[in-house]
């Protein structure tokens, strides 16, 4: 009864920020992502009849509240669904820098829906494990998948129809992503309790939710058209006015330090240089930059030198998420 997975993290172009249900963790809109080939996470599960409780290894230290429960809790539903009573050993290890402020929730509970329902010997189809891994994390649902994904919000109260699924594939276009870290900090204020509070508060939030079809609708065609301004300017669009929304809360929530600002910027500035790229970034200070590959070091430099940038993490799309026979816990 155990099985090992790894699945890649992703980045939002279009950006998923509030829920229709709280307990389901059904999303109030649909999202568009990109799957990320640098970052990844492994995770082994073993249920086992000699446990008294669930236990966490996460990159190698034993986990306490609350990454614990939030992972015991994901488990009771693999062990809901089969019947099944044994508490689990659970190995989590991020191959990329951890508490650098960047989310692990996606690849973390994507790799876990993995390894989890195939130890307990669930046989789930694509979208069977996309509603899974959301019940983790909203995000996980769409790191299942490599490439370009769609996570549909759906309408059913069940959430039987609030899954992802895969666009085009990583191989369909050269984007890269490059990802400025501006501060190693963790967030005070994680993407669930801020999308409620600005659920609850924001005077513009029925816009939000409103105005989002446009933007997926308009999001498909210029991945279809492979017409990336379209693309940069529609995922620095979608992240404003997820800002803005947050922004606009009671009292505001404010995700960006003063890096944050400058890098913006810095990139906006390439831009009007002639070198393409765009900016994204999700409910922390970090700058993700969006380009197409024959700009990658002009890009990279550029946001090396702006001020309060500590480093820069370099990435191109990744694949789907995998089942592995074995693991070196020590090459990771
Ligand atoms: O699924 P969560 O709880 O990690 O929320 C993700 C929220 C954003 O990263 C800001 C946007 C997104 O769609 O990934």
């Amino acid at each position: 009864m155990k099985a090992i997975a790894q699945a890649n993290s992703n980045i939002a172009l279009i950006k998923y920020w509030g829920k229709r249900e709280s307990s389901l963790n059904l999303p109030a809109v649909g999202s568009i992502s990109v799957t990320l080939a640098g970052m990844k996470t492994v995770s082994q599960v073993h249920f086992q009849e000699d446990l008294r409780e669930d236990l966490l290894i996460l990159n190698g230290k034993e986990a306490l509240p609350p990454e614990t429960t939030r992972v015991s809790k994901f488990l009771d539903i693999v062990r809901e669904t089969t019947g099944l009573s044994m508490y689990a050993a659970v190995k989590s290890h991020n191959n990329f820098p951890t508490g650098a402020g960047l989310a692990s929730s996606a690849s973390a509970f994507a790799s876990l829906a993995l390894a989890s329902s195939q130890a307990a010997g669930l046989k789930l189809s694509s979208p069977q494990l996309s509603i899974l891994a959301r019940r983790g994390s909203g995000s996980a649902a769409r790191s299942l998948f490599g490439g370009f994904v769609e996570m549909r919000a759906g309408k059913n109260e069940d959430g039987s129809d609030s899954y992802a699924f895969q666009v085009q594939d990583e191989k369909y276009w050269d984007i890269h992503l490059l990802i400025a870290i501006t501060s190693e900090q963790k967030k005070d204020i994680g993407s669930t309790t801020g999308m409620n509070h600005t659920a609850r508060t924001s005077p513009y939030y029925r816009q939000w939710v409103n105005t989002s079809h446009t933007d997926l609708k308009e999001m498909r065609r210029a991945i279809t058209d492979k017409n990336f301004s379209k693309l940069g300017e529609l995922a620095e669009f979608s992240c404003l006015k997820m800002h803005a929304v947050a922004m606009s809360s009671y009292p505001g929530l404010v995700y960006w330090n003063s890096a944050t600002i400058e890098c913006m910027q810095t990139i906006r500035d390439l831009r009007r240089q002639g070198s393409e790229a765009y900016f994204t970034i999700d409910a922390g200070p970090q700058v993700k930059a969006i380009c197409l590959s024959a700009k990658i070091e002009t890009v990279k430099s550029a946001l090396e030198n702006t001020r309060g940038v500590l480093r820069v993490i370099s990435s191109g799309l990744g694949g789907n998420a995998a089942l592995l026979e074995r693991i070196d816990w020590n090459t990771l």
